[in-house]
């Protein structure tokens, strides 16, 4: 039989990819989202590519209400959970809305989950919850420690699901901590549509290349790095879709929570992927170097082995096919999915 998998947050930018992924590897998925930082149309785009039709939800979750209704009409074999706030920024100047959103948020989900008898959770975590690690490449055994109300919001809800999954037998979730997600879909239906200014460098230098914005701002060249710009580790927004169908054919094995980095294990500073952007999509990219912005880290990158050793998964996409898809999307959609 069909396995049914929950995708909160599933017209979002992650999501609505692991939605193309989980229909390619045979599952049904369900979304519920509330659609307050994307559009209905990213599910078209999904079902456009898949040819499968996907139930949606327009519903929060943290309503009860809502939440009771979709785990009503359906019984789900695991959910995916990426509905959520995602901004550093404005977590600092909002971190009730952060904690309200996230971990309440995540409260109900769990709640509505144990109601219905359904004890599998995938669980969108971030690199953030490191804070500035001591060496590199970092490990999941490192210590946490978030610097921001959206960090901390990350850490707490998997402190969460360990307490849960510790309390309820049969319950286990699988957290994969996300390094820098970059790109979109090959096809360009599908890719990162921020609202506003976008807070990643990928959209913006899309828009720069696009003629949007007049030039991309690069916040400090003289960090102790390789050429003096901030190093992240940009994984392929595909790559990190199939890590959560990975996730999920294992969630069964495991016993309680395993955490993941979830990246390439290699590092690139904002010129290189500036220089990539250049040469493979041969557009030049006007930068101004602007000072230093609080709390950014000079340099992270994962050692992603143990989701290879345990979840048979490896990043394929290099920084080529990253630049590439993302400009490939920007150009099919200059507005988004704005019509
Ligand atoms: N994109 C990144 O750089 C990154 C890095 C690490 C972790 N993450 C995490 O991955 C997840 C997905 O990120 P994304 O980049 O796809 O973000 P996104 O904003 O595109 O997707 C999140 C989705 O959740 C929905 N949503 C928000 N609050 C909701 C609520 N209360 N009820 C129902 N739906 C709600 C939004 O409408 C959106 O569709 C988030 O939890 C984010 O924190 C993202």
């Amino acid at each position: 039989m069909t396995k049914k998998i929950l995708v909160t947050g599933g017209a979002g930018y992650i999501g609505s990819h692991t939605c193309v992924a989980l229909i390619e590897a045979g599952f049904e998925v369900v979304v519920v989202d509330n659609l307050v930082n994307s559009s209905i149309e990213s599910l078209r785009r999904v079902e456009k590519i898949t040819g499968q039709f996907i139930r949606f939800y327009r519903g929060d979750i943290t309503n009860k209400a809502d939440l009771k209704r979709v785990f009503e009409d359906h019984n789900f074999y695991a959910v995916i959970h990426f509905a959520g706030l995602k901004s550093v920024a404005d977590s600092v100047e909002f971190p009730l809305r952060y904690y309200q959103q996230n971990v309440f948020g995540t409260l109900c989900l769990l709640e509505a989950m144990q109601q219905q008898a359904c004890s599998k959770i995938v669980f969108s975590s971030s690199a953030t919850v490191y804070g500035e690690p001591a060496s590199l490449p970092i490990l999941e055994t490192f210590p946490t420690n978030p610097q921001s109300p959206y960090g901390r919001s990350k850490l707490f809800i998997e402190q969460i699901i360990d307490d849960y999954c510790q309390a309820e037998k049969q319950a286990s979730s699988i957290i994969l901590r996300y390094f820098n997600p970059v790109g979109a879909h090959p096809s360009g239906e599908i890719g990162e549509d921020p609202l506003g200014i976008p807070n990643n460098l990928m959209p913006y230098i899309c828009q720069v290349a696009s003629g949007q914005r007049e030039f991309l701002s690069i916040y400090g060249d003289d960090y102790a790095t390789t050429d003096g710009t901030g190093v992240r580790d940009y994984i392929h927004v595909v790559d990190l879709a199939e890590a959560h169908v990975k996730a999920v054919d294992k969630i069964n094995q495991v016993d309680q929570v395993q955490w993941f980095n979830i990246g390439r294990g290699q590092g690139y500073s904002v010129k290189d992927l500036i220089q990539a952007f250049e040469q493979t999509n041969g557009i030049r990219i006007k930068t101004s170097i602007q000072p230093r912005r609080d709390g950014d880290i000079a340099e992270y990158w994962a050692d992603p082995s143990l989701a290879r050793q345990e979840l048979g998964w490896k990043a394929t996409r290099d920084l080529k096919q990253m630049v590439k898809d993302a400009w490939h999307w920007q150009q099919k959609n200059p507005k988004g999915y704005e019509e």
